[in-house]
C-alpha cells in the first residue's frame, strides 16, 4: 500500500515560495544532492505524484527557463479547475501529467493505486496538501528547512493538524524532520488577554 507524503523544502517561517512564486531563497542554500532528504533519493521510493496548477506551471517555467526536460517518468496528477471544462494546460513531451478537478479522494485514490507500492509524492502546494490531509489521506510530512525567513508567501500546510516527529538529520544548510500525521488539532477557545 502506497503511503501517502507531502516532500517538501520550506523556509523556516513556513513558505514554500515567496510572494512572487520564486524559490531563488531556496536555491542559494547548500545541500548534498545524495544526503538526507535529497531529491533523487526521495524520487527512487515514488510511483505517482499529485500536484496544485501552480505548482505545475512553476515546474514548467522551470524547465522552459534552464532548458531541462521533464524528468519524472511516474505518472502526475494536476489539480486544476480548468479540467472540468475539458482544457488542459500545456504538457510536455512524453509526460504523463493527468489533469483534474475537484475531489482530492477520488484523484488521491486514483493515483495512489497507480503508485503500487512505492510512495504517492504530494509535490505541493501547501492548499493541496491540506486538502489531502482534510480527508485524512496524508500519511507523512517530509520537509527540509532552509536557514531563511521570508516574512509571507505560499504557506507551508494550512490547517490544524497534529504530528508525531518520527526523523530528524540535517543535509548541510537544511534541517530535515519527518513527521507522522496524526489527525485534527482541535479548535481551541481564543486565549482572552487582558485589557492592561
Ligand atoms: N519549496 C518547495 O519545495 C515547493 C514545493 C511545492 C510548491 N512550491 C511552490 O509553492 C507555490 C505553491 O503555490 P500554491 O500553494 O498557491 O498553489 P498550488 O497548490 O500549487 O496550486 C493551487 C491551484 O491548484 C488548483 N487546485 C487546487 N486544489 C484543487 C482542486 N481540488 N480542484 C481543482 N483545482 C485545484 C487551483 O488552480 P486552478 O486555477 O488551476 O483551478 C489552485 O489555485 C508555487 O509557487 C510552487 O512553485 C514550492
Amino acid at each position: 500500500m502506497a503511503r501517502t507524503v507531502y516532500y517538501t523544502a520550506t523556509s523556516l517561517d513556513g513558505f514554500l515560495a515567496d510572494e512572487g512564486h520564486s524559490l531563488e531563497w531556496l536555491f542559494r542554500s547548500d545541500i548534498d544532492p545524495d544526503g538526507a532528504f535529497a531529491h533523487e533519493p526521495f524520487l527512487a521510493g515514488v510511483g505517482a505524484l499529485l500536484m496544485g496548477s501552480s505548482t505545475y506551471r512553476w515546474v514548467l517555467g522551470h524547465l522552459e527557463a534552464t532548458g531541462e526536460p521533464w524528468t519524472y517518468e511516474e505518472p502526475t496528477w494536476v489539480l486544476t479547475s480548468k479540467a472540468a471544462s475539458g482544457a488542459t494546460l500545456r504538457r510536455p513531451d512524453g509526460a504523463d501529467v493527468r489533469f483534474v478537478d475537484g475531489d482530492v479522494v477520488a484523484v488521491h485514490a486514483e493515483a495512489a493505486q497507480a503508485a503500487g507500492d512505492r510512495d504517492l509524492w504530494v509535490v505541493g502546494g501547501g492548499g493541496v496538501a491540506a486538502e489531502v490531509a482534510a480527508a485524512d489521506l496524508l500519511d507523512e510530512v517530509m520537509v527540509s528547512i532552509a536557514p531563511v525567513t521570508l516574512g509571507a508567501g505560499a504557506p507551508l500546510l494550512p490547517s490544524r493538524r497534529r504530528l508525531e516527529l518520527i526523523e530528524t538529520t540535517r543535509n548541510r544548510d537544511f534541517v530535515c524532520a519527518r513527521y507522522a500525521v496524526r489527525g485534527p488539532e482541535p479548535e481551541a477557545a481564543p486565549a482572552a488577554l487582558p485589557d492592561l
